[in-house]
């Protein structure tokens, strides 16, 4: 086999603050030869997330933040080209940390990636989305730290986005009255028409503190927090008393460089338990998880909605889709054919 080209983005600058190519060199270079215990993987989707912007900065994070010079780290869905390891056969799609780039190598131990099941039954892209990473997201985050009751109400900002449109959904399938915030008149109608949410907020409108008013008689039980900001406080100051609120993301203060603030005082007078989470942190219980997520999928419960970008070089411009709201559901770059 001819040794193929591998482009890669290694960063170049940490962005202050939204993200532009020149902060990226894009380079090629041969593909890696796999040692013992690797596989080489042909990347076929990246997966575009809100922690790629985190993972670009310095500030204080759950993972190292990328090194100047580092290929830019993301998560991904490949295929396997050649294998030195009994762990990857030739023709295995695999799940786990690509980055940015045509080819990675697997490795075994700690770090190695998952091996996805023969013919699944599910698109590749969905194991990034409803069925992989971003539905644990919104499934522990909601049924471990939310704990929604039959007849409860449950808010999720970011919510037509990829893990908001997941907790919604769950939320609804555990009998639960659902609302959505979310920008615009178009992305709240798909809340409403396609996911099944009781109720949709538009926070762009100049009456969105009067549609969440509108939209939660009977106060708020459990917010998933995805968004931070002026949202967070308006839904925190409508929460019930012992209300839940599992803190998944406060995408809103990415991109400023400037500390995330909450107002504590609805955290007191209401005692709100408030608990921040990252989906690693339930990693032992990941494969229950994914078989209950992909039951609720084949049996038409779950909803995977997504945005797909073509080619790997649009990635650094298509996180910024994610800041503007320009993706519904899971936001993926397609890299090669499946
Ligand atoms: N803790 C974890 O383990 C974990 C894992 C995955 C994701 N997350 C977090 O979960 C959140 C959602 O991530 P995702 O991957 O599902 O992304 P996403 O929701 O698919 O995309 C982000 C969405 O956020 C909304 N948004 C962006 N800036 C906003 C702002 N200033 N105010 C209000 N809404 C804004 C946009 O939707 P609109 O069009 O509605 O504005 C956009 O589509 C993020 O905060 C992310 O960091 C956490």
């Amino acid at each position: 086999m001819t040794v193929p080209e591998n482009r890669q983005f290694r960063l170049k600058a940490r962005p202050t603050g939204r993200i532009e190519r020149s902060h990226f060199d894009f380079a090629t270079q041969p593909a890696p030869e796999p040692g013992p215990g690797q596989a080489l993987v042909r990347v076929q989707y990246l997966s575009l997330d809100p922690t790629n912007r985190i993972w670009m900065s310095d500030m204080d994070q759950y993972m190292p933040p990328v090194a100047i010079g580092e290929v830019m780290r993301g998560g991904g869905i490949g295929v396997v080209m050649k294998s030195e390891s009994d762990r990857y056969q030739v023709g295995d799609h695999v799940m786990g940390l690509t980055g940015w780039q045509d080819y990675c190598l697997a490795d075994e131990g700690e770090n190695a990636m998952a091996v996805l099941p023969a013919n699944l039954p599910i698109p590749l892209s969905a194991m990034l989305g409803a069925c992989g990473m971003t539905g644990l997201t919104a499934y522990f985050g909601l049924l471990e730290i939310g704990r929604p009751q039959v007849g409860e109400t449950v808010l999720v900002s970011a919510a037509a986005g990829a893990v908001g449109s997941v907790v919604g959904q769950i939320a609804k399938i555990r009998g639960c009255r659902v609302v959505g915030i979310a920008g615009g008149e178009a992305k709240c109608r798909y809340l409403l028409d396609e996911l099944g949410f009781d109720a949709a907020v538009d926070y762009k409108a100049s009456d969105w503190r009067e549609q969440l008013a509108a939209a939660t008689p009977d106060g708020i039980d459990v917010n998933f927090e995805n968004v931070g900001g002026e949202i967070m406080e308006a839904v925190m100051a409508r929460m019930n008393l012992f209300g839940r609120m599992p803190l998944c993301g406060m995408i809103s203060g990415y991109n400023s460089g400037e500390p995330m603030r909450a107002d504590f005082s609805s955290i007191l007078m209401r005692r709100i338990e408030v608990r921040g989470f990252i989906v690693s942190d339930f990693m032992d219980r990941f494969p229950a998880a994914t078989q209950e997520l992909a039951t609720w999928y084949l049996e038409g419960r779950l909803k995977h909605q997504e945005t797909v970008i073509d080619g790997l070089e649009q990635a650094p411009e298509a996180v910024n889709l994610l800041f503007d709201g320009g993706n519904r559901g899971k936001l993926v770059v397609r890299v090669s054919d499946d």
